[in-house]
């Protein structure tokens, strides 16, 4: 839920920049300017923020078509503005999403850009997948003001966000994130220990080590994997965790869950001990198996029906849902 009074308050009518405007920070650049801010947005190839326009101008239109704004598109793409340096972009802006690319290197080099031109109270929050702070983010003025804010693709559809402080990030730091991310809508994780990965990429790493081993090994082809998910164990994860979901599968609860399967369990993680790298092999018959199923060519338009089928269930989940017990 958008609390466009909470963000006047944090923000104090300052807009917010998006720093590196692919497919992560232009999905970002629509959860700000939807929840009423102005956004600049700046990359360091100039012609991917002017390719970013038309893309959110597309994003927007399906946000209305799903009921999912509550103003005209023009009006929301209207609040974004590309800028052409980082100067510009960081001018006078209250908070800065860092979405340039997954390297330590580039994220460092970006951190030292950003310190040379920052306001005193900018705050910085670095979308990466899976890089702690501490491996590009420490010993600079501004490191008490950086933080992770990472997200899944795409934010303004799917809406955790997972927040790890580095040693130096300061607790007013996490604190204005974490208020800022609510208030435009986001729901927020917090990460209480720097790990590679966090939480989300963490079990998404296991559930992938297995889906890769079971296609190796022939127990199941790519599709059979796929549907086990998307028509099995997907149905309760898009409203449930793993926990909750044990908790409800066995007659007393979790501890009896525990009780009747955690030996099964124990021998598949066992079993799973010893690091399987996808090599070479494997990853050309995995790509052939997805091949047939989807072309090359189709890939876009397959992540635009993906994007389509996201809005429909962000709808139907802002129903209300029938009272818990
Ligand atoms: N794609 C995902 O599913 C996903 C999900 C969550 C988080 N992330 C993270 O978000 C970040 C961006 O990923 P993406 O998928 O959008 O990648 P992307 O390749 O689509 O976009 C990265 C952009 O950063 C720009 N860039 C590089 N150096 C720059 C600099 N110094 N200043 C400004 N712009 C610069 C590039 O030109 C590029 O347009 C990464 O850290 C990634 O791990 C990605």
């Amino acid at each position: 839920m958008i609390d466009k009074e909470k963000i006047r308050q944090l923000c104090a009518g300052r807009p917010v920049a998006i720093v590196g405007a692919g497919l992560v920070g232009a999905g970002w650049a629509v959860v700000y300017a939807r929840a009423g801010l102005n956004v600049k947005m700046f990359d360091a190839n100039a012609e991917i923020t002017r390719n970013a326009m038309p893309l959110i101008a597309d994003q927007l239109a399906g946000l209305q078509r799903h009921g999912l704004l509550d103003e005209a598109p023009a009006a929301v793409l209207a609040r974004i503005a590309p800028v052409a340096t980082l100067a510009e972009a960081l001018d006078g802006v209250a908070y800065v999403q860092e979405s340039v690319l997954e390297r330590v290197d580039v994220k460092r080099q970006l951190m030292l850009d950003i310190d040379a031109l920052a306001a005193p109270d900018l705050v910085v929050g670095s979308s990466t997948s899976g890089i702690p702070g501490s491996a590009f983010a420490l010993g600079l003025a501004i490191s008490p003001r950086v933080l992770i804010a990472h997200p899944v693709n795409p934010p303004y559809l799917v809406p955790v966000v997972e927040l790890v402080a580095s040693p130096e990030t300061s607790t007013a730091t996490v604190a204005f994130a974490d208020a800022l991310m609510q208030a435009v809508g986001q729901s927020v994780v917090h990460v209480r220990k720097e790990v590679e990965g966090f939480v989300l990429n963490r079990l998404q790493a296991v559930l992938l080590r297995e889906a890769w081993a079971l296609v190796q090994e022939g127990v199941a082809t790519c599709e059979d994997v796929d549907k086990t998910v998307r028509d099995g164990l997907g149905w309760r994860w898009s409203f449930m965790g793993p926990f909750e979901t044990i908790d409800l599968n066995a007659p007393g609860g979790v501890a009896d869950y525990a009780q009747r399967l955690g030996a099964l369990y124990q021998r598949i993680a066992d079993a799973r001990s010893h690091p399987e790298p996808w090599d070479a092999a494997l990853i050309s018959e995995v790509e052939s198996q997805r091949r047939e199923q989807l072309a090359h060519t189709d890939l876009a338009a397959r992540r635009a029906w993906r994007d389509e089928r996201l809005m429909e269930f962000a709808a139907a989940r802002q129903r209300p849902a029938p009272a818990a017990p």
